[in-house]
């Protein structure tokens, strides 16, 4: 039989068990006692009764502070009152360390302002939200290798430290490399793996990547997760297809495996249960069209903003692909339509209810002399990019992919309103500590 847990406590409904974990909340009634354990894959309540314990036990139960590390033995029963279904008939108490009462444990069950809590987040992410986030997260992860690796693609991670931008140069981080001079924190990988595309054919990259956003917004971090697909021979419809059947794979596993987290976060599942091909697919002049008709005033040209992102992903019930961008909003390596070459052949995927962004992508120009010509007309430094020239001199074909944010996609598939909650220790502008 495998080791106990709180998450698998119903296969062990019957059982002495030991429970190794911490105390997150004690209630007393009596000669009853109610201490809710967690230990790390959930919460579950135990009942300790004066009459069945030794006194040494009940002693050490009745005194237990918020937090403090403990050993638990007892049976697992079947309670339909008690959260989760199963408790704990405690018959036995080690207590490994115990958090002293002059300093107790900062964080009470009282509602504590954002601001308090971020700066404790090395202790808040014990709570119950906070950890099944960090769950949420990891199996939207898994759920991504997963789709990838069981699709023909190789993994092939980019470097963090670059000579040259990808997303533009006014979000860059740049420090001094050594006697090369200025180098900076990779913006996304892509760059790199449209050279490990024309090598291998299917490729994708899975890291940090770091923007100095200016905004503070609920969807911008200044380090954020990005998985970056590559594709030689690849269409903008390629593109489209891969990316629905990505989110559509990473919410039917979370559905499939974190019904209890879904639940602690007291979301809509019936709102994921419709994320399901076909997704919509609009053009930016059909978005144009909508945003207009609820009397914006965005003029042709202009990149979406996140409020228009909103509005727009508040009018479908599933996931919407927002195509054929102006190519002057956006970036310098996107392929031009050919019936429309004002037109990018790039896509954004926008969450329903209002997430706006979590996948943006394109096609990659492929001609030489047209990169060359972006190059110049956006000052980017030339030397710093022979590299990536030489990828239309030798075997050019046409290629694409896109990126995904791991945290706003974990922020919609949660419900929750702020990216910041979606990772362990986020970064954002005005905040670095802990
Ligand atoms: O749209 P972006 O900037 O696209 C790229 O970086 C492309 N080079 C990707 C590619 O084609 N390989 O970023 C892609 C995604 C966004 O849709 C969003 O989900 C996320 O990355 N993202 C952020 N997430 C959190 N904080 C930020 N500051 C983010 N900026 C982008
Ligand atoms: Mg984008």
């Amino acid at each position: 039989m495998s080791e106990f847990t709180i998450a698998q406590a119903a296969r062990f409904q019957g059982q002495q068990v030991t429970l190794r974990g911490w105390l997150y909340n004690l209630r007393e009634s009596g000669k009853l006692l109610f201490p809710q354990f967690r230990d790390g894959t959930g919460i579950m309540q135990a009942v300790v009764s004066k009459a069945d314990v030794s006194s040494e036990v009940w002693e050490r139960a009745t005194t237990l502070t918020q937090e403090s590390s403990v050993i638990a033995h007892g049976t697992v029963r079947a309670d339909k009152r008690a959260p989760g279904g199963y408790e704990l008939v405690l018959n036995d108490l080690t207590v490994v360390q115990r958090v002293p009462t002059d300093q107790p444990y900062p964080i009470s069950p009282k509602e504590h302002g954002v601001d308090f809590l971020m700066s404790q987040r090395h202790l808040w992410m014990r709570s119950a939200k906070q950890s099944a986030l960090l769950r949420l997260r990891h199996e939207v992860i898994a759920a991504i290798r997963d789709f990838f690796d069981s699709n023909g693609f190789i993994l092939t991670d980019a470097p963090i430290l670059t000579p040259a931008a990808c997303e533009g140069t006014t979000t860059l981080f740049e420090l001094d490399y050594f006697d090369l001079g200025p180098a900076y924190l990779t913006q996304s990988g892509q760059l790199y793996i449209e050279a490990t595309a024309a090598a291998l054919g299917k490729v994708y990259c899975f890291g940090p990547t770091f923007r100095a956003e200016k905004s503070k917004t609920r969807r911008h971090l200044t380090e954020f997760w990005m998985v970056e697909p590559e594709l030689s021979f690849a269409t903008l419809d390629d593109l489209m297809k891969l990316g629905e059947d990505l989110v559509t794979h990473i919410v039917a596993r979370v559905l499939e495996r974190r019904r209890p987290e879904l639940e602690t976060l007291e979301r809509d599942t019936s709102k994921l249960e419709n994320v399901r091909p076909p997704f919509h697919r609009l053009s930016y002049d059909d978005a144009l069209k909508l945003l207009h008709q609820k009397g914006s005033q965005l003029p042709w040209g202009e990149d979406l903003s996140g409020a228009d992102e909103t509005f727009i992903s508040q009018q479908f019930d599933k996931p919407v692909i927002v195509h054929r961008y102006p190519a002057k909003a956006k970036a310098f390596y996107m392929e031009p339509d050919p019936e429309r070459p004002e037109l990018a052949l790039c896509m954004d995927m926008l969450a329903p209810d209002g997430y706006g962004e979590i996948i943006g992508g394109s096609q990659r120009i492929d001609s030489y002399d047209l990169l060359l010509k972006r190059l110049r007309e956006n000052n980017l430094p030339e030397d710093a990019f022979q590299w990536y020239l030489d990828l239309r001199r030798y075997g050019s074909v046409p290629h694409g992919g896109f990126g995904l944010g791991v945290e706003r996609t974990v922020a919609w598939i949660a419900g929750i309103s702020h990216i910041r909650e979606t990772i362990p220790f986020p970064r954002m502008i005005y905040r670095i500590y802990p």
